[in-house]
């Protein structure tokens, strides 16, 4: 018998299809990542991919966070970095240091990942998709976030009830970005209350020249702690289908066989993980291939790839606060640790020290080892706290972590920190018609005012986010 995925691939050729464009990425058959600020930065993909995840999406990015951004290759692992200097608040005495937007890794996520866009406005959604489209596979749409501070500027959800602006901006994406730079342009909905009002939307949706479609099975107001309703997902993939457009299906998909078998039972193309990827990505291996990893093994393998990254400290305790469960004195250590080599020594990944501690060098963290020391008493109810609001951030997918101050600077001299399976710079793919820098003139003057080196979705969705 064939695979859902083996099947998807061999569908019969009288099935409509839009074109896949050459650089582009099909949807069909896979188990991918969703979009998740803050859980879903390149550490959190690489250890998707790893589990065998087929795509992933990265965290949603505004697009005014990544107008203007400059595009840079990280001399030391060849990652693609998209930085921009913050606005200082008009504080003269306080220094401003250039913030990653949104890093990448042009070798493993090769014909893998997709940019997630928040956008309200055409003109905007194209300036901004065009900044990263030489460097990715596929550009995605939210149109699910519903929290205020996503909805009230039209974006995310408020785009389910502006159709006509939903169906300009994918209209705009496709002709000035998919077919110059010959990626996928897609979109994730969430349904609405009911099946006719989402079959027109979903009708509407398939005929802007979108190559893939991802419904989120949950409705605006849903909180993320009530179940999925599926009820909608069939005539959803038939519409989609009709106009040969891949259905991707999302929420309380828990696992790789548990994807595949709802893929077959409501004839949908593919299927997204968030939270349950976000608290053990390996639930991408299939139970044939070993199923979910140790804990252990999962944190080890994150750090290394945090470590290889140079991910933000801040942003690598907070998944690590996922990954760990709760009761385990592992959970304690990883919360008061202070930098790479601490949480290294506290979890006993010895080996990953010496790397550790040259990225502790580069991103400044070194002093803050000193000052506290590696063995700071533990404040029980501190961390309690800490761990609450985690569970609601998560629950909402926002933040509990303030934003680490430092920042990776490429001008460190500081030696590489891996040189095995990142590309040589000067090898480093360049896009076709990419976009070195971009510090285009008509960023809006009302562009996100950034005051500390945090990630785009962090500027842009406090205090929290999901779609
Ligand atoms: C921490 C977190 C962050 C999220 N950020 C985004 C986002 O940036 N863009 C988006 O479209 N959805 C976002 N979501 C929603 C997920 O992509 C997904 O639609 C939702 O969690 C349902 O899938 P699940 O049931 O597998 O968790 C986020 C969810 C979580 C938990």
């Amino acid at each position: 018998m064939s695979t859902v995925a083996e099947s998807a691939a061999i569908a019969p050729a009288h099935v409509p299809r839009v074109p896949i464009p050459p650089r582009g990425v099909d949807y069909r058959g896979k188990i991918v990542l969703a979009p998740m600020v803050r859980s879903g930065e390149l550490p959190s993909r690489l250890l998707a991919l790893h589990y065998g995840a087929d795509l992933v999406w990265g965290p949603e990015t505004i697009d005014r966070a990544i107008v203007g951004a400059e595009r840079r290759v990280n001399p030391r692992n060849g990652t693609i970095e998209f930085t921009r200097v913050p606005s200082n608040g008009g504080r003269a005495e306080k220094a401003v240091k250039e913030s990653v937007i949104y890093r990448l890794d042009p070798e493993r996520e090769k014909g893998k990942l997709v940019f997630q866009l928040g956008s309200a406005n055409p003109d905007l959604a194209v300036q901004a998709a065009k900044v990263v489209a030489g460097d990715v596979w596929g550009i995605d749409l939210n149109s699910g976030c519903p929290k205020p501070f996503s909805t009230s500027g039209g974006m995310g959800a408020a785009l389910l009830r502006t159709p006509d602006k939903l169906v300009s901006i994918l209209e705009a994406l496709v002709r000035e970005v998919g077919e110059p730079y010959q990626i996928g342009i897609s979109v994730k909905i969430r349904i609405l209350e009911t099946p006719e009002l989402t079959e027109a939307l979903v009708s509407r949706l398939v005929r802007t020249g979108i190559t893939g479609l991802t419904v989120h099975c949950r409705t605006t107001p849903m909180r993320p702690r009530e179940r999925a309703i599926r009820d909608q997902l069939r005539m959803i993939a038939d519409i989609c289908h009709k106009a040969g457009v891949a259905c991707v299906m999302n929420g309380d998909v828990t696992s790789r066989d548990h994807g595949l078998k709802l893929m077959e039972e409501y004839g949908v193309d593919g299927a997204m993980i968030a939270v349950s990827a976000e608290a053990n990505s390996s639930c991408f291996r299939t139970e044939e291939a070993g199923g979910l990893a140790h804990w252990r093994d999962v944190v080890y393998q994150y750090i290394k790839f945090c470590i290889e990254s140079e991910n933000r400290y801040g942003n690598t305790k907070y998944l690590l606060n996922m990954l760990i469960p709760g009761k385990a004195q592992e959970f304690k250590e990883a919360k008061q640790s202070k930098t790479y080599t601490d949480v290294c020594r506290r979890l006993k990944f010895d080996d990953l020290v010496p790397q550790a501690m040259q990225l502790d060098e580069i991103l400044d963290l070194t002093q803050k080892q000193e000052l506290n020391g590696p063995t700071q008493p533990s404040a029980p109810k501190a961390v309690q706290n800490a761990r609450d609001n985690n569970e609601s951030a998560r629950a909402a997918g926002g933040d509990n972590t303030r934003p680490n101050k430092s920042n990776a600077s490429t001008t460190s001299n500081v030696g590489p920190i891996r040189t095995s399976s990142f590309p040589h710079p000067a090898k480093a793919a360049k896009p076709p018609s990419a976009v070195e820098t971009n510090n285009s003139p008509s960023t809006p003057a009302a562009a996100v005012a950034v005051d500390a080196p945090v990630s785009a979705p962090e500027i842009s969705q406090q205090p929290g986010v999901t779609a």
